[in-house]
């Protein structure tokens, strides 16, 4: 499996398999089938609330923990480490886990100084090998960057063909922050498995146009984590390793960016107000 180094010397896969939305009576069944295709980096979230599911899909794959790369993420919490804490525990009782590979935390509000404080020390205790957050904007990023001892390892944030994000790509590659990007098919939304631009470079390498878009990001440095339940379509998004686009079709794909989001701002008060008071553990 292709590798990234993250900025603490941990190998990250550049692909991976993302269980968001997955109903949890079919994310075992699904995992099972993504394991079985080659992935080996999982990426779940206690806010998914199929973390149990995932653990089960691992413990009965055979493969050996140190093969899998296990992301996981906490949910806003009350203020105080012990709640980041207690909440990590948790995340680990579900997964059956006794440590995690990347640990995020899945949104900047609250009191995120204390979860990240308490994320720190869970990385000096050896409980997860790096850790980072998932939509920061660039002035959070800098802020968390400024004030706190560790620079997350990466920032999982919305990243597709109509939301781009390169001046974040940007800024996180001058601070050493890994970029993910989640919904890389931005789920389907703008009509992206038929859009014209990406189907006729699809054709012309014999592939599909979710390969081209996987492709696209893992060639301008950004890691992926496609969902889908069926095989078929895991064994697809895994096939994007033997072909290059070229300066030219990268070109073609730059425009078809519209600089906003597909789902919500996370910068949206109605948003941040609702997100803020969800409670998962
Ligand atoms: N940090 C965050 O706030 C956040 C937010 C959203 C997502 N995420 C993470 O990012 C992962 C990926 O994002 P996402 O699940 O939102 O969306 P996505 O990967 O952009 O899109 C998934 C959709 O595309 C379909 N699909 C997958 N492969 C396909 C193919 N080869 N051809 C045609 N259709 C295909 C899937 O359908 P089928 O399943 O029916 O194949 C599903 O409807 C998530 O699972 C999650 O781990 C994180």
């Amino acid at each position: 499996m292709n590798t990234i180094t993250l900025n603490n010397g941990v190998e990250m896969p550049v692909l991976g398999f993302g269980v968001y939305q997955i109903p949890e009576d079919q994310t075992e069944q699904a995992v099972t089938d993504a394991l079985a295709a080659g992935y080996r980096s999982l990426d779940t979230a206690a806010a998914y609330q199929n973390e149990e599911s995932v653990g089960r899909a691992m413990r009965n794959s055979g493969i050996a923990r140190d093969e899998l790369f296990v992301t996981t993420k906490l949910w806003v919490q009350d203020p105080g480490e012990s709640n980041t804490k207690r909440a990590f525990e948790n995340s680990l009782k579900r997964l059956g886990l006794d440590h995690v590979d990347l640990y995020l935390m899945h949104q900047p509000y609250g009191d995120y100084y204390s979860q990240w404080r308490a994320m720190q020390e869970l990385h000096a205790e050896g409980l997860v090998r790096a850790i980072g957050v998932s939509n920061f904007h660039t002035d959070r990023l800098m802020d968390l960057i400024t004030h706190n001892d560790i620079t997350p390892a990466v920032n999982q944030i919305e990243t597709h063909p109509f939301h781009q994000r390169q001046a974040d790509h940007d800024f996180m590659r001058e601070h050493g922050v890994q970029h993910e990007s989640w919904g890389p098919f931005a789920e389907g939304r703008n009509n992206l498995f038929s859009d014209p631009t990406l189907t006729s470079i699809a054709s012309a390498h014999g592939k599909s146009v979710a390969q081209v878009v996987l492709r696209w990001l893992i060639q301008r440095g950004v890691v992926v984590i496609p969902k889908s339940v069926r095989p078929d379509r895991m064994a697809e998004n895994l096939d994007v390793f033997d072909f290059e686009l070229g300066a030219a079709e990268m070109a073609l794909i730059a425009p078809m960016d519209t600089g906003t989001s597909l789902f919500f701002d996370h910068r949206d008060p109605q948003m941040v107000s609702f997100l803020g008071q969800r409670r998962v553990d």
